[in-house]
């Protein structure tokens, strides 16, 4: 079965060389100027990769990532981006980009990203690791929670593993049998996510030809798993309340009410209590939802983890990719674990496979994990800064220094002496 890549750029000299090209490697290629045209050939047919600008008019790459994201998490996605616009790409990685490639670019270099980010694709389940306090935590809780039949609100910062941990309670439940659906409410406009999930009956809106069911009813029995719940709008907040009160729902243009049996497993990276305070999340929806929340930590927070998982990783992809035995570094560890991972998992799990695939060497040293040095200070890099600066400022009055600091003179001696030790 050969890849089949799809390709979206406003710039239509530019797709047709790349189409070409791509082609000319095995690939099998789509490709389109229209973002709307990409998101029906993503819905309809198997694609295992998307290649997409940035900057296009009405749907820019961005708005385009978060709907594929809707109907594919985690489906390698790589954008092609202007030089100069690297803060962009950086943060297209945190909005769950898998890779970018800048401009200009030769097709061996785009070849070899293409590869990197394939393999990283993993189908079917993948198991939960961490043994740090905090994850242990969470897996006991997990297990609890497994065993019941109640709602459950995933909350964590992207790339957390609230996914991962929603399709584990589906498999530890009694409900294993049956599907585990899942939608992103942040990736279709309203009217089409009310129908996707409610379904419609014949005539209820122009082009509604005949009766469909609704996700929540291709679920019954099973586990719906709904996405980005913070971003679901009023008129759907409205409706899935009804379904936990009632436990029945109504398709559009109906009037009869259809019982379903579903557990639903709710998910935002967003902070809810605060879209509560906005007014923009009902409250009555938040209580129902959140009767067992289950908080994933950030990777930062549970530093112990970060090792483990990356060799986790770093195993995997030898494996599948048949790399033979690699290992990282010792000072590459102590560089993973130094960093901040504002994507948490799925960055690691990006930077270690980008890593294993483009060194030649058996050991991944640091160069090879390409992580920005910037954005690794730890709380204690940015402390002595900062007391550097103030004492600085002060013209060396320590007094003066450590009444702007908040600190004792004795405890501003101790880590000013400590600075000027580390400097040497
Ligand atoms: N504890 C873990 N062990 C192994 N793999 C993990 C773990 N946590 C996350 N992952 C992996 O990291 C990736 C991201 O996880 P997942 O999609 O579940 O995150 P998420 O919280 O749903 O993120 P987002 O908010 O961006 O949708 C997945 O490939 C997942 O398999
Ligand atoms: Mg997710």
């Amino acid at each position: 079965m050969k890849t089949r890549i799809l390709l979206l750029d406003d710039e239509a000299s530019l797709i047709k060389w790349l189409r070409y090209a791509l082609e000319q490697k095995g690939y099998q290629v789509f490709a389109t100027t229209d973002p709307q045209d990409a998101m029906v050939e993503i819905k309809n047919q198997r694609y295992d990769l998307i290649i997409s600008d940035i900057k296009m008019p009405e749907i820019d790459g961005f708005e385009f990532l978060k709907r594929v994201r809707g109907v594919h998490p985690d489906m390698p996605f790589i954008f092609i981006t202007a030089y100069g616009s690297m803060d962009s790409a950086i943060s297209a990685l945190r909005d769950r980009a898998s890779d970018y490639i800048l401009k200009p670019f030769s097709i061996d270099e785009l070849a070899v990203r293409i590869k990197a980010n394939l393999s990283s694709y993993i189908k079917g389940p993948t198991k939960i690791i961490g043994s740090s306090k905090r994850m242990r935590n969470t897996l006991a809780m997990l297990d609890k929670i497994a065993a019941t039949d109640t709602t459950v609100l995933l909350l964590g910062e992207s790339g957390t593993g609230k996914e991962l941990f929603a399709r584990e309670i589906h498999q530890r439940s009694k409900r294993a049998k049956a599907n585990f659906v899942t939608v992103s409410c942040a990736a279709m406009p309203e009217t089409l996510l009310e129908s996707e999930l409610f379904g419609y009956k014949r005539g209820a809106f122009t082009g509604a030809a005949t009766d469909k069911d609704g996700l929540f009813k291709t679920a019954d029995k099973g586990t719906f798993f709904l996405d980005e719940i913070g971003d679901a709008s009023p008129t759907i907040q409205v409706k899935i309340l009804r379904l936990l009160e009632e436990r029945e729902i109504v398709p559009l243009g109906s009037t009869r009410p259809i019982k379903v049996d579903v557990r639903l497993i709710a998910a935002t990276n967003k902070n809810l209590s605060e879209e509560l305070k906005k007014g923009s999340f009902r409250e009555d929806l938040y209580y129902r939802l959140n009767v067992i929340p289950l908080v994933l930590p950030p990777l930062r927070e549970r530093r112990d983890d970060v090792p483990l998982l990356a060799e986790h990783f770093l195993k995997e992809i030898c494996r599948r990719e048949k790399l033979g035995e690699r290992s990282l570094r010792p000072d590459s560890l102590k560089v993973l674990r130094k960093y901040d991972w504002p994507g948490n998992v799925r960055e690691l799990r990006h930077v270690i496979e980008r890593a294993a695939i483009l060194s030649d060497s058996h050991y991944l040293g640091p160069q090879h994990l390409g992580l920005p040095q910037s954005r690794g200070k730890s709380l204690n890099q940015i402390q002595s800064e900062e007391i550097a600066r103030v004492v600085r400022e002060c013209d060396g009055n320590m007094s003066e220094a450590a009444r702007i600091l908040g600190v004792s003179r004795a405890t501003l001696y101790r880590r000013f002496k400590s600075i000027k030790r580390r400097r040497k």
